[in-house]
């Protein structure tokens, strides 16, 4: 164990904080020292109706624990009111928590553009717009700590959850590119995809396992993510149960095909057990667009070489 961690000084805003997970971060964080802004729409899990009660709860919660906390009721579609609670009741931001989310589950078959749209909007227009208000206090005091949630249904796919598995990967890119971004800021960006339960899971877990999967036991995480001493940036983290692990994009060595002549598929069929093959020794584990684009180069200078050797008195000026 080292020193504790503490957040004092910081503030926080925690998003869908009047319940589940969103709660226990906000409890532990404001435990820890933080002023915390409460935020949540106090809605139905499906998105429906509101009610102010949902972050008046949690909010009384911290006070009556010696902390420091505000409410914001304001839909995270309006990204810029919940941050002006922050500056107007602590005067600053430090530190982001994007969690609200609904659900909207449906056979692709039966989804509509309501069920489409709503978990978009909740989502990955809501990550965005409390991500984008925030942004310019970050930029300017050169320090900002934001975890995204994204889910394993974003990373891996999931029956019935085509809107909420696409809104959860797009909360995933966001936040990589933001990481690269916020970069030379000292603005800090992880994701992570939680396992809790709670009133989301409720409903597809049996309950002694929802009590097992207790949100205390992601909120530790989260507060690590946020603190000045996290010393990782654009990672994505599988959490739930006690049990903490990081996720990576694993690419084959792939197959690199001669480009003087023309690619056919029955080429790419030929060579399909090769390119799905991550057992050869030749897998790698890109991070970036730079080590992502490493693959298709080496295979065009190869092809470059074989050329320049089949042709080795040709001119190399290339003009303009
Ligand atoms: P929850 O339903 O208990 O909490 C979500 C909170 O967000 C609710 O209090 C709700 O009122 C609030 N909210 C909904 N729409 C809002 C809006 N437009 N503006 C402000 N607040 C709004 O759910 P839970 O389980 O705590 O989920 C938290 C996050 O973790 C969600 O993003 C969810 O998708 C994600 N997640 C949860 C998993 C789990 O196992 N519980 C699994 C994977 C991801």
């Amino acid at each position: 164990k080292g020193d504790n961690l503490r957040y004092d000084g910081k503030v926080a805003i925690v998003t869908g904080a009047g319940g589940g997970l969103g709660r226990a971060y906000a409890l532990l964080l404001s435990s820890l020292g933080a002023s915390v802004v409460v935020n949540d729409l106090g809605g139905s899990a499906a998105g429906s109706g509101n009610d102010q009660r949902a972050a008046d709860v949690v909010v009384e919660e911290i006070r009556r624990a010696g902390g420091k906390a505000v409410a914001n009721y304001d839909s995270v579609e309006e990204g810029e009111k919940v941050v002006q609670t922050a500056i107007q009741a602590f005067g600053r931001v430090d530190i982001l928590v994007n969690n609200a989310g609904i659900l909207r589950d449906k056979s692709f078959l039966r989804m509509t553009d309501t069920d489409w749209d709503l978990v978009q909007r909740v989502h990955l227009r809501g990550t965005y717009k409390v991500t984008r208000a925030a942004w310019p206090y970050f930029v300017k005091q050169k320090y900002g700590r934001i975890v995204n949630t994204s889910s394993a249904v974003g990373l891996y796919g999931n029956f019935g959850q085509a809107n909420y598995s696409a809104a959860k990967a797009g909360i995933l890119a966001l936040s990589n590119t933001l990481a690269l971004e916020g970069r030379k800021n000292n603005i800090v960006v992880n994701t992570i995809a939680p396992n809790a339960g709670t009133r989301m899971t409720a409903t597809i877990m049996p309950p002694e396992m929802v009590e097992a999967l207790k949100p205390d036991y992601v909120a530790p995480l989260v507060a690590f993510l946020v603190h000045e001493a996290c010393p990782d940036t654009g990672k994505v983290f599988e959490v739930g149960s006690g049990w903490v692990a990081n996720v990576r994009w694993q690419r084959s060595g792939g197959y690199g095909f001669p480009v003087d002549r023309p690619l056919l598929p029955e080429d790419i069929a030929a060579k399909w057990q090769e390119i799905v093959d991550f057992d050869n020794g030749r897998a790698t584990y890109p991070t970036n667009t730079q080590e992502s684009f490493q693959g298709l180069y080496e295979n065009y200078l190869r092809q470059q070489q074989k050329q320049q050797q089949a042709a080795p008195a040709s001119s190399s000026s290339s003009g303009n």
